[in-house]
């Protein structure tokens, strides 16, 4: 029945997909198994389905044809009450999902049969690209038994362990310690594998009689530290009771990130966005630094919204808040520009419990000023112990505030930040997030110490205000500014013409004009009546 399930899908996919593929919109790729190859924007994936059941589906992941990437096909079954969704192989249920792992269910329910001693299980991932993580571990729950664990492929030995029951009944709430359970660590990431378990009598009748567990269960977990038992015999009759099993998913239309660049058309990792090998083989794209996102989607590493709304506070007692800076939701730019304003008092978000009153805020230097603080000697890194005002407790944080800020403690603490760990390079590609919004404006690397932090912007030569928002950087009227020019000013679109006075004429700064010199008038006494009386009219 499932396979001629499958047959349909399949034909149904392929229809959809030439319809795909003649739209003149998407230059899409698809590869053999009728997965994308080359990278789609979050719009064109708008029409798939996001959620199956209880579990959330980001691409490279997709359950319809056009929505996932060759070799991260999921079927969503709508068998049970709720849809559940499964790997490739139909039978693998996934309870959660995340940009390169999922988290399966990977049971076995062993009844155990009078007259057979060896039952054999295995497990293997349905594509090449799907791999069981290391830190999972095997156990296996039951009364007398020994269990040997295999690798998928290779038949080399992982391990064994054994359990023996003082009677029948396998014990409850202990640590697995060979008393009705027993586990076996992986060693490495995992294909698949096979496990055989043999029944040992010991003089106990093999058929086990236990009614709350009368066979034997095998499962990968991720839980690494299970101290009691408890939850792991609930297994029998619950598995949400247990976490499941972390399988990692890597793309493998290529053997290594090296390989795959050299083919733009069908290189998985989105411009911005890393690669890093997996040592399976195959590559895993990734967002660098502070940035969240999905490095499969076009634009999809962000960590600046550069969009300014106009109902946001401008100001929260004395202090100004420019943009990307904001204190409502969705008025700054990423979390890094979350102020906060409470009674008047402008304080610093997000780090730790420690309040800092933000004293200035400035653009142009890339700087948040900062009180309320204290050295604390006894770090040996600079680290800062912060009273806050309302409770007058003192709070002492260190380390992570350093890795996201600049503190430098010269005068007042000056936080220096940046928009986001990227190039200015790298980030004007990225249209859609680059910070620098104003057509006047232009972009600067920050470095902290020797360590590059990210890029700010600054509003070009000639124009002054905020490089962030758009038409935020206008024109300096030079003119009206001292000592730009001592003769004739004509102010410019970024810049200014200056002609010195004209013969007999000297600069006034007051009236910043040019006059009839003193040296002029006190030779021509006469005209100098005259001269004054005009200015009088
Ligand atoms: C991507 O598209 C979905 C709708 O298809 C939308 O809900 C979501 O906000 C979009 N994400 C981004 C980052 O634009
Ligand atoms: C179980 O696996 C072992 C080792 O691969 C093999 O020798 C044995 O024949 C298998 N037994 C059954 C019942 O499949
Ligand atoms: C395992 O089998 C037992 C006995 O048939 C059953 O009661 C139990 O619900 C099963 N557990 C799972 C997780 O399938
Ligand atoms: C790049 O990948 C695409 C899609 O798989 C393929 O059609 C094309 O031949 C490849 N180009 C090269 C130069 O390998
Ligand atoms: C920023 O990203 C680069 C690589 O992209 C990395 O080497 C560096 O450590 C990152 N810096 C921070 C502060 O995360
Ligand atoms: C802002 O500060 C107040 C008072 O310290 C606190 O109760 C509130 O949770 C803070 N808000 C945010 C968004 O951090
Ligand atoms: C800051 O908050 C305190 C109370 O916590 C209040 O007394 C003070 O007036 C506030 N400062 C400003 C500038 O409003
Ligand atoms: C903090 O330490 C710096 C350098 O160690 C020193 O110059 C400064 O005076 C100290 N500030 C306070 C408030 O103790
Ligand atoms: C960036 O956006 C502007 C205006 O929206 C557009 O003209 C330009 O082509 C875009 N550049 C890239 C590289 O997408
Ligand atoms: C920013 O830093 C990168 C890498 O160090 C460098 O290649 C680039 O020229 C710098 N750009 C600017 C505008 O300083
Ligand atoms: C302004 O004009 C002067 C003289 O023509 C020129 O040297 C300077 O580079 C210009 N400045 C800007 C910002 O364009
Ligand atoms: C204008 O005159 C003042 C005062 O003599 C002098 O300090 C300044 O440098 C002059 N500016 C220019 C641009 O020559």
């Amino acid at each position: 029945m499932s396979s001629s399930l499958l047959v349909a899908a399949c034909a149904v996919s392929f229809v959809l997909l030439c319809s795909a593929a003649t739209s003149p919109a998407s230059a899409a790729v698809y590869g053999v198994g009728g997965g994308l190859l080359s990278i789609p924007s979050n719009d064109s994936l708008a029409h798939c389905p996001s959620r199956c059941g209880d579990v959330g589906i980001d691409y490279p992941f997709g359950i319809a044809p056009g929505c996932f990437r060759e070799g991260f096909e999921l079927i969503c079954r709508n068998t049970a009450k709720t849809p559940k969704l499964f790997l490739g192989d139909g039978t693998t249920e996934i309870t959660d999902l995340g940009y390169r792992y999922v988290l399966a269910q990977i049971y076995f329910n062993i009844t155990v049969r009078p007259g057979t001693d060896t039952y054999n299980i295995s497990w293997v991932a349905p594509t090449e690209g799907i791999t069981i993580d290391h830190y999972n571990t095997f156990y296996v729950i039951g009364c007398n038994f020994d269990a040997t664990l295999f690798e998928y492929g290779t038949e080399d030995l992982i391990g064994s362990c054994m359990s023996r029951c003082d009677g029948e009944k396998a014990p409850i709430g202990g640590p697995c310690n060979g008393m009705g359970c027993c586990f076996i660590e992986l060693p490495r990431v995992l294909r698949g594998f096979q496990s055989t378990i043999i029944l040992r009598s010991d003089g106990i009748p093999v058929a086990q009689t236990d009614p709350v567990h009368p066979g034997i269960m095998a499962f990968m977990s991720s839980d690494y530290y299970i101290s009691n038992t408890s939850d792991l015999f609930l297994g029998w009759t619950n598995t949400s009771n247990v976490e499941g099993t972390v399988l990692s998913f890597a793309t493998i239309d290529q053997p290594s990130c090296e390989r795959a660049r050299m083919n733009n058309t069908s290189y998985a990792c989105s411009p911005g966005s890393n690669c890093r090998n997996v040592s399976s083989g195959g590559y895993h794209c990734y967002c660098s630094g502070y940035e969240q996102g999905n490095p499969y989607l076009l634009d999809g590493c962000t960590d600046y919204n550069p969009k300014y709304k106009e109902h946001c506070s401008t100001s929260c007692g004395d202090m100004k808040i420019p943009f990307p800076f904001g204190v409502e939701e969705g008025c700054f730019a990423n979390e890094r520009f979350r102020l906060n304003c409470t009674e008047g008092n402008l304080t610093v978000c997000e780090l730790g419990e420690a309040q800092y009153h933000v004293t200035a805020v400035s653009l142009d230097d890339g700087t948040l000023t900062v009180g309320n603080m204290m050295n604390d000697t006894n770090y040996e890194k600079e680290a800062i112990i912060v009273q806050t005002t309302d409770t007058g407790r003192d709070y002492s944080f260190s380390g992570p505030v350093e890795d996201r800020f600049d503190l430098s403690m010269e005068y007042a603490i000056v936080i220096r930040w940046a928009v986001t760990n990227l190039t200015c390079e790298v980030a004007v590609q990225k249209n859609t997030t680059y910070a620098c919004r104003s057509s006047h404006s232009y972009c600067l690397n920050v470095t902290h110490r020797k360590e590059f932090m990210g890029y700010r912007c600054k509003c070009s030569p000639g124009f002054e205000g905020n490089p962030y928002i758009e038409d935020g950087c206008t024109d300096i009227n030079e003119c009206l500014l001292p000592n730009y020019c001592n003769g004739t000013c004509q102010n410019l679109l970024g810049n200014y013409t200056c002609t010195s006075c004209p013969h007999r004429k000297e600069f006034d700064p007051i009236k910043k004009k040019c006059v009839t010199s003193a040296k002029q008038r006190n030779l021509l006494l006469g005209k100098t009546v005259r001269s004054n009386s005009q200015h009088a009219k």
